[in-house]
């Protein structure tokens, strides 16, 4: 199907061939769905991989289960990119009917639909790349895929007016007073903490939040900064600083309040000048950031002497399983891109900050999930088809409002159905301050 739908969709781009570890001859069933998908493969052959191995392959995706972990090596600098999609043969070992069996076929079908749709956008960087190091490419790729499920979210209408959202919201820390004192479009409910809480904010500071998404806790904090200080949000996806313009412009009757600024840049490279603030503050977004390292040394280049750091984010108490952890997915869900606990405390002793604190907050990562119905942290209820879906999103991925949104996330709800995230990730409320005062 994935084949079918690479050669359909994107054969001007992609040139697509696919095979498996065994061969099974091709399967009624899938070419049933692909036609009524109006795809015929009725006249492609099921091949080994084998047959394929000396095609110098720029990517190697992995479709089902755990195909990564025995797909075979290919020549050349073939990358591979696993996107766990569910076994329709395997579902339907299990189904009753033929109508049960046909509809695992259809939802995989149209799962891997989506993907193929956004699979030269997710690779896209990665070909544009030329001469760059493989890091550099992999992380453009995966700036790139964050930047675009971002900019979904940012146009999916989610708010604080949708109960999945609002619960999401209050169960990482929010209250109820305060998302009322702001847009209800400033919440997507794409948190995992509430850093203002914790900031000690006072007025007249300048404070910084990165990855300021719809502007949720730059408009919080504008109120505890009051007139005389400044709160200033920074985030790469232009649909959210356009968001977060609205949402401060309503907040202002109309008006953008003259404590409030957005700008667009990466958190690696702020557009600020040195020792300029008081206080950085983030909310689940330095997980997204592929170089750790270089946010935490432009945060101590632009905190004033003295300055502190309070942010809410994603660490890992224990290594991920491989299968998460190389998952793209997984990665824009802010679990792929964590760290461990330690190596954020090391990263940030190691970029000069003193009183390093790393703390589990203890909230529980599928506490939205369980509320919902849901299948985890960042797994919003994306096997609904979106008219069909409930305003629900997650701790950190998004609501399921918008087809592009829900489909990147699909992959992420079938693989934390098979885990528990509390056992390996927690939300963390990270302090630090910078020497010197
Ligand atoms: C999970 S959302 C959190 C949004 C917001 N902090 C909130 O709590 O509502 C992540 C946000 O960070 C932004 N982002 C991710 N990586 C970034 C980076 N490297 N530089 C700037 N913004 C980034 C995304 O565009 C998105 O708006």
């Amino acid at each position: 199907m994935a084949e079918g739908w690479a050669r359909h969709l994107k054969g001007d781009v992609i040139e697509p061939y696919s095979a498996g570890i065994e061969t099974h001859g091709l399967n009624p069933y899938a070419v049933k769905v692909m036609a009524e998908a109006g795809v015929d493969i009725s006249g492609h052959r099921s091949k080994n991989v084998a047959e394929l191995s000396d095609i110098p392959f720029d990517y190697v995706v992995t479709v089902c289960g755990h195909a990564h972990e025995t797909c075979p090596t290919f020549p050349g600098k073939a990358k591979i990119v696993h996107v766990g999609f569910d076994d329709p043969p395997k579902l339907a070992k299990e189904a009753r009917t033929e109508e049960e069996k046909l509809a695992h076929y259809r939802r995989v079908r149209d799962e891997i639909r989506a993907f193929v749709e956004r699979l030269p956008m997710l690779l896209g960087a990665d070909a544009n790349a030329g001469s760059q190091s493989e890091d550099a490419m992999t992380s453009n790729s995966v700036t790139a895929a964050v930047r675009s499920t971002y900019a979904a979210v940012a146009g999916s209408g989610l708010s604080t007016r949708q109960e999945g959202v609002r619960r999401v919201a209050e169960a990482f820390g929010y209250t109820a007073d305060e998302l009322a004192s702001i847009p209800a479009e400033a919440n997507m409910g794409l948190s995992c903490g509430n850093p203002t809480a914790f900031a000690s904010l006072t007025p007249g500071e300048t404070v910084v939040d990165l990855g300021c998404g719809g502007g949720l806790d730059v408009l919080l904090a504008a109120q505890k900064v009051g007139p005389s200080g400044k709160a200033i949000g920074i985030d790469m996806t232009p649909e959210m600083i356009e968001l977060a313009r609205r949402n401060a412009a309503r907040s202002g009757g109309g008006r953008m309040p003259a404590n409030v600024e957005f700008h667009l840049a990466q958190i690696d490279k702020l557009p600020l000048p040195d020792s300029s603030v008081d206080c950085v503050i983030s909310n689940c977004v330095i997980n997204l950031a592929p170089d750790k390292r270089a946010v935490f040394r432009e945060i101590a280049r632009v905190l004033k002497p003295g300055g502190r750091l309070a942010v809410s984010d994603i660490a890992l108490k224990k290594p991920l399983p491989g299968e998460i952890a190389e998952d793209v997915m997984a990665y824009v869900g802010c679990i792929a891109g964590a760290i461990l606990i330690a190596d954020y405390e090391a990263g940030l002793r190691e970029s000069g900050f003193a009183h390093v604190q790393v703390v589990d907050s203890g909230a529980d990562l599928n506490a939205y999930a369980k509320v919902e119905n849901s299948s985890g942290c960042c797994s919003p209820t994306m096997s609904l088809p979106v008219a069909n879906q409930p305003a629900q999103t997650s701790c950190c991925g998004s609501g399921g409002a918008d087809i592009q949104s829900g489909e990147l996330h699909k992959g992420m709800a079938r693989l934390l159905r098979r885990y528990d995230i509390n056992d390996y990730a927690a939300s963390v409320k990270v302090y630090a301050v910078k020497p010197g005062q």
